[in-house]
């Protein structure tokens, strides 16, 4: 069985690719900190599929110890580097944390690759690379505008770091994955995305539907889109997953036209946050308590994929309508919600 490190695989996308990984045949470990995820997703994922994956709880930015993982797996053939900070506000109030983190944890995982000859590489990008693109959908090559955010910046200079490393080390091939949003949870309810506080929308959405929060903010109205609201390219969490295992497949086959390609990794439909929140109101059948406010600093207006290059060259097709996004994101609150009770009252 092929083995893969997963960097980040306690956190909310590096658990769904390690279940789509595992699911396809892969054998599996992770490292992670648990500086932002969590031991009980990886243990909601070994119940998932049925057997114990390892996570080596590991500051990747700590070279030696990072080679010691690698020391200890020289069977490893691919690896999926999700691990880093990803919250867009808190990037514009520590940036050198994130140019710390991000970049220091890339450049020692591409070290090990190269001491240990591990030439199949996945690097986790973001849509938010593009900024305000001049038209769309956005395709890989619509040109970067300026970056909203450091931590945006962290995910370009990654992707250039990447590029050169390539260049440098002939053989070695680099999957550049730009996700739009993902959302959602694994339909089994076991995992999904675990954040006592988001600034994102969805689990914010659900969070208000619950009632953990009184009312969530819609922040505004007013911009030059169908109904005024935000556009996005929402993704479910596994085809964001499944994504990343045809990636590294084709990449171990050598079935990929370069050593270092980009894709797309969004469903190609725009929808409006307003358009969202009325489909989860009729998904969960609960009415949302929000209010329209101020525009949110740094909000890109509307940013979706043409996804046509992953579907030829990967031969992956987004399996999941916005429908089921809504459905196994509010399942997975009920959820979170239901052991949080049996806790209480054990
Ligand atoms: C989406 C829309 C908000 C909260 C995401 C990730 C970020 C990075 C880039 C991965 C916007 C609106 C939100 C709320 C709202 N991901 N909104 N009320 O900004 O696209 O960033 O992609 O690399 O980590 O978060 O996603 O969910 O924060 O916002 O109206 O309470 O929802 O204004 O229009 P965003 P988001």
């Amino acid at each position: 069985m092929k083995k893969i490190l997963v960097t980040g695989g306690c956190g909310y996308i590096g658990s769904h690719t390690i279940v789509d990984l595992i699911n396809n045949g892969y054998e599996v470990i992770s490292i992670d900190n648990l500086s932002r995820g969590f031991q009980q997703t990886i243990n909601g994922v070994s119940a998932i599929v049925g057997k114990t994956v390892k996570n080596y709880i590991v500051d990747i930015c700590n070279l030696e110890d990072v080679r010691a993982v690698f020391e200890e797996n020289l069977d490893i053939v691919g690896i999926i580097h999700f691990a880093a900070y990803k919250s867009v506000p808190e990037s514009v109030s520590q940036p050198l944390e994130y140019f710390r983190n991000n970049i220091t944890s890339l450049l020692n995982i591409l070290e090990c690759a190269k001491e240990y000859d591990v030439k199949n590489i996945v690097f986790s990008s973001s849509c938010s690379v593009y900024g305000n693109a001049d038209v769309l959908p956005v395709t890989e090559a619509t040109p970067l505008k300026e970056v909203q955010s450091p931590y945006a910046r962290t995910k370009v200079m990654g992707e250039e770091i990447c590029g050169d490393y390539i260049k440098a080390n002939p053989g070695f091939k680099v999957i550049l994955l730009r996700y739009f949003n993902p959302v959602g949870a694994h339909p089994t309810s076991l995992i999904g995305e675990l954040n006592q506080k988001p600034e994102n929308l969805v689990p914010i959405i659900t969070q208000t539907a619950i009632g953990k929060r009184d009312s969530m903010t819609v922040f505004g109205n007013d911009y030059d889109t169908r109904d005024g609201s935000c556009i996005r390219d929402y993704i479910h969490v596994m085809d964001i997953a499944n994504a990343h295992t045809k990636a590294v497949t084709k990449s171990i086959a050598d079935e990929l036209p370069s050593d270092c390609e980009l894709y797309n990794l969004g469903t190609g439909n725009g929808v409006t946050v307003l358009e969202l929140i009325k489909t989860f109101e009729e998904v969960s059948k609960t009415k949302l308590n929000y209010t329209i406010g101020g525009r949110r600093e740094g909000d890109i207006i509307a940013v979706y994929a043409n996804n046509d290059k992953a579907k030829n060259e990967l031969g992956w097709n987004c399996q999941y309508n916005v429908e089921a996004m809504m459905d196994t994101a509010w399942k997975w609150e009920l959820q979170l919600a239901s052991t949080a009770k049996k806790v209480l009252l054990n």
